[in-house]
C-alpha cells in the first residue's frame, strides 16, 4: 500500500481506499494511525472477537490524546484560532483561543484536577454550558488520563445523580448557571439536588459563569480561585491505547441509560480519519457543528475531530431560534464559516419560517454542509441545499450512532454521486451488512433489511461501563458475528445506504435518542399511575413525537391537570427532551395473552392510522383497540 489513506479527495482515491481496507484491513488502519503522534507505537494492529465482545486496537500503543489534539500543532500552527466561541447572546464578547492559548489554558485546568486529587483512571462528570470550558475540561481530563462522562445540561438533577452514580464519578464540573436562548438555569443548584442522591463525588469544581449566586457546600472549588496557584505546564499522561477515554450515557430499549465506554487509541484515530474525510477539511477551514457537547456529536466533531485535525472549531452556546431565526446564518456570516454541521429537526424548525432569511446572509464561504442525528426527509434536504448550501455545497447526510464514535455511512463531501436521503455508502473501513430477521446477510446489492456492522473499526464500542454483559446482550448477541445497529437501513443498486429508522424501542426526538422503557418508568411514578406505553408518532418539526398511552386507577377528572403533574414528573426524573407530546388517558392496553403489549397497534394508532391493524386475534381483549381509538387526541 503505496500512499496512506490518511486524506481521500477523489472518487478514485475513495475506490481505492475502500478495496485496500477490504483486503489488508490491518495495513490500511495502520497506514492512518501512523500520522499521529505515539509516545510508543502499537505491536499488534487489532485483536477481536465479537462474542465476548473483546475489542481492541493499536495494542500496546502509548499515547495521549491531547497531545494529539494541541502540542503536535505547536509547531506550525500556535498562532492559528482553535477555537472560536460564540456566546448566546448576539451582543456579547466572541472569545478566541489559538492553539497556544488553548495549550496553556488546558495545562492549567489539568493542574487545577490534579491539585483536586484527580488521577489517571478518575471518572470526572462534566455537566456545563456551551462555553469553551466544556472543550476545555474534556480536553484536561484526557491530559490527566481521567475518563470524562459529559452530561448534557439539559438533564435534571436526578438524571445526572444516576450517571454519577453508575461512573462513580469522584468530581462534577459544573458552572454556576447556564444560557440557552432566552432561559437561564443554575447548574449548580441542579447538581446541589444531585449530590443529595449521590455518594462518590468527592470535589464540585465550579465555574464562574453567569454570576449568579448559588447553593455550595463543603465538596466545592470555585474554577477561578483554583486557577491562581497553578502553573501552565503540564506534562501530559501517557495512556495505553486501550485505556478508556470517556464515558457517554446513551439510551437503549431497556431499562436506564448505559455508559458507552470508548478508548484513547482507536477512538483518536477514527475522530480525525472521519472528519477530515465527510467534511473535505483543508487548512484554515472554520468549521461548525452546532451539537452540545453532551452528545456524542459534540466529542467527536466538536472537540476531538477538529482539534486533532487542527482545525478551527466554531462553539456555539445558543440556539437556533434566539434571538430570532436568523442567529444560525448570522453566525455563519460572521465567522466565514466553511462546513456546516447540524440536525434536520433544525433545519425543519428554520424551514417554517422561510427562504428569505437564509436569503439575507452571505454564506459564499459554506463549502460542505452536514447533516446528523435522525433520517432527513426530501423536502428538509432540499431546502438545505438550496437555500443554506446555495446550490453549491453537497450535503453530506451521517450515519453513526454514540456507540459507533465516528461518522460510519456518509458520501464525502462533493466526492461521488450524493442521491438526497441517502446517506450514501461507508466510510473505507468500515463494512455494514444487511440481515434478515433471522441474522442472514442479504446477498443482493438492492435490499432492506436490519443494518450490522461485521468487521471491527478503531473506534467502536469497547463495553458498556459496569456491566460487559449488557454490551453483549445490547448489541452483539441477536445476530450472531455482528455488531448489530439497531436500525433499519435500504440499499439500493449501487451499494447506497439509506437509513429507515430504530427497529427496537428507541425513539429519536428532535435528534435526541430516548428510549419509551425509560419514559414509561418516569410516567409510573405518578402516584394514579399503573401502567403506561410510550411509542413515537410522526412529527414536522421534531421528527418524531412522543405518544404516551397512560392506564390510572380511575380516569382522571381533570386531565389537563393529570398531564401537567405527568410532564412535571417526566422533566423532573429525565429533562425536559423526554416530555410527551401527546397524553391519553385509557382504561386498557392491547395486551397478548402472555402480558405483551402490542406496540405496533399503538404506533399505528398513535400515527392516525383508524382500521388495518393487522392480525389482533392473539389480544387478550380485541375490544380494547376500539375504546382507545375513541378516546385518541
Ligand atoms: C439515528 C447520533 C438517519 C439512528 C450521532 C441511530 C440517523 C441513532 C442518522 C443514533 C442519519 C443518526 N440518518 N438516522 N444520518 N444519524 N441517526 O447515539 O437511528 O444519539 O441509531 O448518535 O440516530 O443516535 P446517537
Amino acid at each position: 500500500m503505496s500512499k496512506p489513506f490518511y486524506q481521500i479527495n477523489t472518487e478514485s482515491e475513495y475506490e481505492r481506499a475502500c478495496q485496500g481496507a477490504i483486503e489488508q484491513p490491518e495495513e490500511f488502519w495502520e497506514s492512518i494511525a501512523e500520522t499521529f503522534h505515539w509516545r510508543k507505537k502499537w505491536n499488534q494492529v487489532v485483536s477481536w472477537n465479537f462474542e465476548e465482545p473483546d475489542v481492541k486496537w493499536f495494542l500496546n500503543g502509548k499515547l495521549n490524546i491531547t497531545e494529539n489534539c494541541i502540542d503536535r500543532h505547536l509547531k506550525d500552527k500556535a498562532d492559528q484560532l482553535a477555537i472560536i466561541w460564540e456566546p448566546n447572546e448576539p451582543s456579547a464578547e466572541v472569545r478566541k483561543y489559538t492553539y497556544a492559548e488553548l495549550h496553556r489554558e488546558v495545562n492549567r485546568f489539568a493542574n487545577v484536577l490534579v491539585k483536586n486529587n484527580i488521577q489517571k483512571g478518575d471518572r470526572v462528570c462534566i455537566y456545563l454550558p456551551m462555553i469553551p470550558e466544556a472543550v476545555f475540561a474534556m480536553l484536561a481530563c484526557a491530559r490527566v488520563g481521567a475518563i470524562h462522562s459529559v452530561v448534557f445540561a439539559g438533564f435534571s438533577s436526578r438524571a445526572l445523580a444516576d450517571r454519577v452514580e453508575d461512573a462513580q464519578a469522584k468530581m462534577i464540573i459544573t458552572s454556576d448557571g447556564l444560557l440557552r436562548g432566552d432561559k437561564k438555569m443554575l447548574l449548580r443548584n441542579i447538581v446541589a439536588e444531585a449530590l443529595e442522591m449521590c455518594s462518590s463525588v468527592e470535589t464540585v469544581l465550579t465555574i464562574r459563569y453567569t454570576g449568579d449566586v448559588v447553593k455550595t457546600n463543603h465538596l466545592d472549588k470555585w474554577y477561578h480561585d483554583e486557577l491562581k496557584s497553578v502553573s501552565a505546564e503540564f506534562h501530559a499522561v501517557e495512556t495505553d491505547s486501550e485505556d478508556p477515554l470517556f464515558i457517554l450515557y446513551t439510551s437503549g430499549s431497556t431499562g436506564k441509560p448505559k455508559g458507552v465506554v470508548h478508548t484513547c487509541g482507536g477512538y483518536m484515530v477514527y475522530a480525525d480519519y472521519s472528519f477530515r474525510n465527510v467534511f473535505q477539511y483543508e487548512e484554515h477551514d472554520i468549521f461548525w457543528c452546532t451539537a452540545d457537547v453532551g452528545w456524542v456529536t459534540g466529542h467527536s466533531y466538536i472537540t476531538y475531530g477538529p482539534l486533532l485535525a487542527g482545525a478551527t472549531c466554531v462553539i456555539f452556546e445558543g440556539v437556533p431560534n434566539y434571538p430570532d431565526t436568523a442567529r444560525f446564518w448570522q453566525v455563519i456570516e460572521k465567522h466565514r464559516v466553511t462546513q456546516f454541521y447540524t440536525a434536520p429537526t433544525a433545519i425543519r424548525a428554520l424551514m417554517v419560517s422561510g427562504s428569505e432569511i437564509p436569503k439575507r446572509f452571505k454564506m459564499d464561504s459554506l463549502k460542505v454542509i452536514g447533516s446528523v442525528g435522525e433520517p432527513i426527509n426530501l423536502e428538509a434536504w432540499q431546502w438545505y441545499s438550496d437555500y443554506v448550501g446555495k446550490g453549491n455545497c453537497p450535503v453530506v447526510d451521517t450515519w453513526w450512532q454514540t456507540e459507533t464514535g465516528g461518522i460510519m455511512i456518509s458520501n464525502l463531501g462533493g466526492i461521488g454521486k450524493h442521491i438526497p436521503t441517502f446517506a450514501g455508502k461507508p466510510l473505507p473501513g468500515i463494512q455494514p451488512v444487511l440481515l434478515t430477521s433471522e441474522g442472514k446477510e442479504i446477498a443482493e446489492k438492492s435490499a432492506e433489511g436490519l443494518l450490522a456492522i461485521k468487521y471491527p473499526w478503531p473506534s467502536m464500542i469497547r463495553t458498556t461501563y459496569g456491566d460487559h454483559e449488557r454490551c453483549r446482550q445490547t448489541y452483539f448477541s441477536a445476530y450472531h458475528g455482528y455488531y448489530f445497529t439497531g436500525d433499519g437501513a435500504r440499499r439500493d443498486e449501487q451499494g447506497m445506504y439509506r437509513i429507515i429508522g430504530r427497529v427496537d424501542d428507541v425513539i429519536n426526538v428532535s435528534g435526541h435518542r430516548l428510549g419509551t422503557a425509560e419514559i414509561e418508568n418516569a410516567i409510573n411514578e405518578h402516584d394514579l399511575v399503573i401502567e403506561s406505553a410510550v411509542v413515537s408518532y410522526p412529527h414536522d418539526i421534531k421528527g418524531q413525537g412522543i405518544y404516551a398511552y397512560v392506564i390510572c386507577d380511575k380516569l382522571p377528572a381533570d386531565e389537563e391537570k393529570a398531564r401537567k403533574e405527568i410532564h412535571f414528573i417526566v422533566e423532573s426524573i429525565i429533562g425536559k427532551i423526554a416530555r410527551p407530546d401527546k397524553i391519553q388517558f385509557v382504561t386498557g392496553l392491547p395486551k397478548t395473552r402472555s402480558g405483551k403489549i402490542m406496540r405496533r397497534i399503538l404506533r399505528k394508532i398513535a400515527e392516525g392510522s383508524t382500521s388495518d391493524f393487522g392480525d389482533i386475534s392473539t389480544l387478550l381483549d380485541p375490544g380494547v383497540v376500539e375504546s382507545i381509538l375513541k378516546g385518541k387526541i
